[in-house]
């Protein structure tokens, strides 16, 4: 996901820049830059690489320039190098543009432009949109931007500079997220409210096709159909991100550290004075009419939807899908008033989710986000939202985020079981109790984190493995395999126990990891007996498993034994010990822990 920063003020722009493309780094990037107005020019100073290789290029030049934009890169169109890298200026010089999104139409717009005469260094689709400006400028930035927006087929938050108005910028935005503020005689432009916590909590958020024109300390806005609007900030009580990482030497560990304390401010946000959930007071209203639900995300979030839809199913006793959101936005699932669909994020901004959202929202389904982040599109998009309480997850893999979805969908479950009368109110604060309890049993495994680091030697001196599971023991296999592959780069795959021997088992070579996931302990004897079939073939196996099935592995190798809980809740401890395991694979291998090569924070383009 490219970030986007924006200032003009007293001061002298390059330090806020910097600093506010450090807030965004979090996000994962490949390339950087800046650009100022100076002297009737706009200079612009790049590079690929981290925002120190951009420091240190900037280190020998003046720059006084009190506006600027500044942009880090994560490559879409074209490779992260010097060229590509934002910000990128018109033919002449005349407008200079950071862009986060991607205009799916940029070719033919480039090939009419290059027709006309205009002349590229680029492979980017930002390019086109300087070029565009360029050609319809008479004078009005504004007026060149809405013809410029009218041909524009895509994603796009900008942020430009035009040589002609050396005192303002323009920032508009149309499904990439594009906040700003304000502070006395200083304006900002952000992607993201944390690069602005710093100066303030006062934020404005663009919505979709506004305009914001920003000069020294004031700010003015035009809505979608280019009438001046008013706008009131909202106050972002989100903590400042702490960019420091403590005593911790990655922000991976921080944030598993963090997770006993973010489980219990989920709770406690979403549990309040017995009831559950009291701000869908309007859904609960509609949950006996509803006949399916579908749970929706990428990635992680994806797996915490597989995990909720599998409780769901059980406790609530209503026919429920799970499916990536790539997939549910093109595919064919029915969707009517009948239908709920719960779209799990962490950033709030994953374009194929808030893609997903639409579409759903276009055929009448209820909707009902699972949030981290205040303020962000899908939280303005949902008709309603239930907010997890994992504050700022800077490591591109989550923990602390998935947790906290996978806490949140559990609470949705009882609620919706309970108030459908599907489980009673004893049974239902049964379950409330072993939730309330799930915290210290986190901080139980995250005290025996020396067994996750010897466990994280199964996968010494291999590139492949693979993790099982039936039953929600297969969602945990999911985000175990994937918190592997994204921060170790270990070729791993997640497969339903009972599925591997149709097929994949051939794969099995001796020594050949595998991490069987045994918590369900219904599904037991037949996940064991896998277990058996793929240590026949010289798998070596790492089984994770609740204390209560001990008696059964007396006989087995390596066995990372859990707290005790119900079989659904599991899959939350299996995350933490997994996590771990995968934390310390990665730690022997050197990755980059918190900046895994090629991924970004958060998915904005298709
Ligand atoms: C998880 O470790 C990844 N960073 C990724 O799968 C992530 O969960 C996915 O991109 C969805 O992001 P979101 O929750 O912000 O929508």
């Amino acid at each position: 996901m490219c970030g986007i920063i924006g200032y003009i003020g007293k001061n002298k722009a390059v330090p806020y820049l910097i600093r506010g493309l450090e807030h965004l780094e979090y996000r994962g990037y490949d390339s950087s830059g800046i650009a100022v107005s100076q002297g009737g020019e706009v200079i612009t100073v790049k590079a690929s690489g981290r925002i120190s290789d951009l420091k240190s290029k900037l280190a020998g030049i003046e720059l006084t320039a009190k506006c600027g934009i500044g942009h880090t890169r994560w490559a879409t169109h074209g490779e992260p190098d010097d060229i590509n890298s934002h910000p990128h200026s018109s033919m002449s010089g005349l407008f200079t543009v950071v862009h986060n999104g991607i205009i799916e139409n940029y070719l033919p717009l480039k090939k009419e432009l290059l027709g006309q005469g205009f002349t590229f260094k680029s492979s980017t689709d930002t390019e086109v949109i300087a070029n565009l400006l360029e050609k319809y400028y008479e004078g009005d930035v504004l007026s060149a931007l809405s013809k410029c927006r009218r041909v524009l087929e895509g994603s796009y938050a900008l942020c430009i500079i035009c040589r002609d108005f050396p005192d303002t910028l323009y920032g508009v935005r149309k499904g990439s997220p594009l906040h700003c503020a304000l502070k006395r005689t200083e304006s900002f432009f952000a992607s993201d409210t944390v690069a602005l916590l710093p100066y303030t909590r006062e934020i404005f958020t663009l919505g979709e096709g506004e305009t914001a024109v920003m000069k020294k300390g004031k700010i003015t806005f035009y809505g979608s159909d280019g009438a001046e609007t008013e706008k009131k900030a909202e106050r972002v009580n989100l903590p400042e991100q702490t960019a420091d990482k403590g005593d911790f030497p990655h922000f991976m560990l921080k944030e598993i550290y963090e997770q006993p304390q973010v489980l219990r401010k989920t709770l406690s946000a979403l549990v309040r004075d017995g009831e559950l959930l009291p701000e869908l007071s309007e859904l609960k209203k509609s949950f006996f009419a509803l006949q399916k639900i579908c749970f929706v995300g990428c990635g992680s979030a994806y797996h915490a939807g597989l995990a909720g839809k599998i409780l769901m199913e059980r406790i609530g006793n209503i026919t429920c899908v799970a499916e990536t959101a790539s997939e549910f936005r093109y595919g064919n699932t029915p969707l009517d008033g009948k239908t709920l669909c719960i779209f799990i994020s962490q950033s709030g901004e994953t374009a194929d989710t808030l893609a997903a959202l639409m579409k759903a929202k276009e055929k009448k389904a209820k909707t009902l986000s699972v949030i981290n982040v205040r303020g962000s599109t899908m939280a303005g998009e949902s008709d309603n939202v239930i907010y997890t309480e994992a504050g700022t997850e800077i490591a591109v893999a989550t923990t602390k985020a998935y947790t906290a979805q996978l806490m949140a969908l559990y609470l949705f479950a009882l609620c919706f079981a309970h108030e459908r009368w599907q489980i009673k109110r004893s049974e239902r604060d049964r379950l409330l109790s072993q939730l309330s309890q799930l915290p210290e049993k986190v901080q139980s495994i995250i005290d025996r984190r020396d067994r996750a680091e010897l466990f994280s030697s199964l996968f010494d001196r291999r590139q492949e493995g693979w993790f099982i599971g039936r039953g929600s023991d297969y969602a945990s296999a999911m985000e175990g395999s994937l918190k592997m592959k994204e921060i170790s780069y270990i070729n791993t795959g997640a497969y339903p126990a009972g599925e591997l021997k149709h097929g994949t088992i051939s794969l099995l070579e001796r020594g050949t990891p595998v991490v069987a996931l045994c918590c369900e302990e219904r599904l037991f004897p037949k996940t064991f007996a896998n277990i058996k079939e793929v240590k026949a073939r010289g798998a070596r196996v790492l089984i994770l498993a609740q204390k209560k099935s001990s008696q059964a592995l007396t006989d087995e190798e390596n066995v990372f034994l859990l707290p005790d809980t119900e079989d659904e809740f599991a899959g939350l401890l299996q995350a933490v010990a997994l996590q771990l395991i995968s934390y310390f694979t990665a730690l022997k291998r050197g990755c980059d822990i918190d900046k895994p090569k090629n991924l970004a924070k958060s998915v904005t383009v298709e």
